[in-house]
């Protein structure tokens, strides 16, 4: 085992900036899971049935989530969509709501109802900034033309240093990244916030200003183990943005484990009914990766540890802690201080082959896979 210095090793709770929690069936039987990830903050994404776009209808969202799982703070969000006016974002500031999706019109699960045209946003984006709201971007461009699902995200990254440019204070996170080139993207961007020049300072956790960190990265789970062949073979492997090149994944995997705060994690765990990923008209886009949230991407260190793109000694507790709780939590402005923690630990457990009820079914990332372990510590 290579990683056996992390036997046994506490942490502060994780924390998941980017998870899908449906509604309904599939909400009932996914969130009850959250902490089985160690993890007990996470940024609920709004593509619902229809979208949550209204600040009315994020907060009863919300209360649904708190009956099924109260040990958990969910941040809630908006989604982007034409009838969200500067107003929405004033309402939606005062009463808690903490960020905008941003979904491009028709490029992953519910995302119909997105953004066409993003200058369109212009003045929503104005009040975004003033308000100190969260914007987040699903960085991808419809494909079209040229445009495969291999390019679409790089065919982003000009819109996001537009954005970046025209809106310098506007905190924004380009969620779930796949390539090196929106690494690249996401260091060069900021930190520009006016009278700051100093630079974005590492491990220097729990004092991260959040000022200085204009434009961050979400990086997942399952994007730190998977590239292009594990999808093409397996439709549970399949989300979008899909997973890209071995380069690409370890670009991911070195940011993840850089120290950087500009990185941190969002699991994007996207639950759909096992049929729904078998086929049938188009196999639904989304990995699920809940319950094993803290678990798979200790995984994937370890195995990039065996694969010599990580180093060991690199993969510190320190490390980890800033990755999966400090850095994003800072950047959210949650309390720095954990009261609850976690224990790592590898045992003989394996990811189970499914989750479901009596309504509704879910296949796991790596089903029946040997996996790390996560306790709650007292
Ligand atoms: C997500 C979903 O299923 O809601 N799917 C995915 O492939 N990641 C939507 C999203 O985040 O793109
Ligand atoms: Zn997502």
């Amino acid at each position: 085992m290579p990683l056996s210095k992390l036997q046994g090793v506490k942490l502060p709770a994780s924390a998941d900036f980017h998870v899908h929690l449906r509604d309904g069936d599939m909400m009932d039987l996914v969130t009850p899971t959250i902490r089985e990830g160690g993890v007990n903050t996470v940024f609920v994404m709004p593509n619902l049935v229809p979208p949550v776009t209204t600040v009315d209808r994020a907060l009863d969202y919300k209360k649904r989530l708190q009956a099924i799982e109260p040990n958990v703070n969910f941040l809630m969000s908006l989604y982007l969509h034409e009838t969200i006016t500067p107003e929405t974002i004033i309402e939606a500031k005062k009463r808690g709501i903490t960020g905008v999706k941003s979904y491009p019109a028709g490029v992953t699960t519910n995302s119909s109802a997105g953004v066409v045209d993003y200058a369109a946003f212009y003045p929503v984006f104005a009040e975004m900034e003033r308000q100190d709201m969260i914007l987040n971007l699903h960085g991808e461009v419809p494909s079209q033309g040229d445009v495969t699902v291999l390019s679409a995200e790089e065919r982003f990254l000009p819109t996001l240093k537009q954005l970046h440019e025209k809106f310098p204070k506007l905190r924004i996170i380009l969620e779930h990244c796949t390539t090196a080139a929106a690494v690249e993207a996401v260091k060069e961007c900021g930190p520009t916030v006016a009278g700051t020049s100093k630079s974005v300072p590492t491990l220097n956790f729990p004092l991260v200003p959040r000022s200085y960190l204009t434009t961050l990265d979400v990086v997942t789970a399952h994007h730190l183990s998977i590239i292009i062949d594990s999808w093409a073979g397996d439709p549970f492997c399949f989300c979008k943005p899909v997973a890209k090149t071995p380069a690409d994944r370890d670009a991911l995997l070195r940011a993840a484990a850089s120290g950087n705060p500009k990185f941190f994690f969002g699991s994007d765990s996207a639950p759909h009914p096992a049929a729904s990923k078998r086929g049938g008209e188009k196999i639904a886009a989304g990995v699920f990766t809940q319950p094993y949230t803290t678990q798979l991407v200790v995984d994937a260190f370890e195995q990039a540890c065996q694969n010599g793109v990580l180093k060991e000694e690199d993969i510190t507790p320190k490390i980890i802690e800033g990755f999966m709780s400090t850095f994003g939590r800072a950047f959210y402005g949650l309390e720095s201080e954990q009261k609850e923690f976690i224990t790592l630990e590898k045992k003989d457990e394996k990811v189970v082959n499914i989750l479901k009820s009596d309504k509704v079914d879910v296949v796991p990332f790596r089903r029946d896979q040997q996996t790390w372990s996560v306790t709650w510590s007292a």
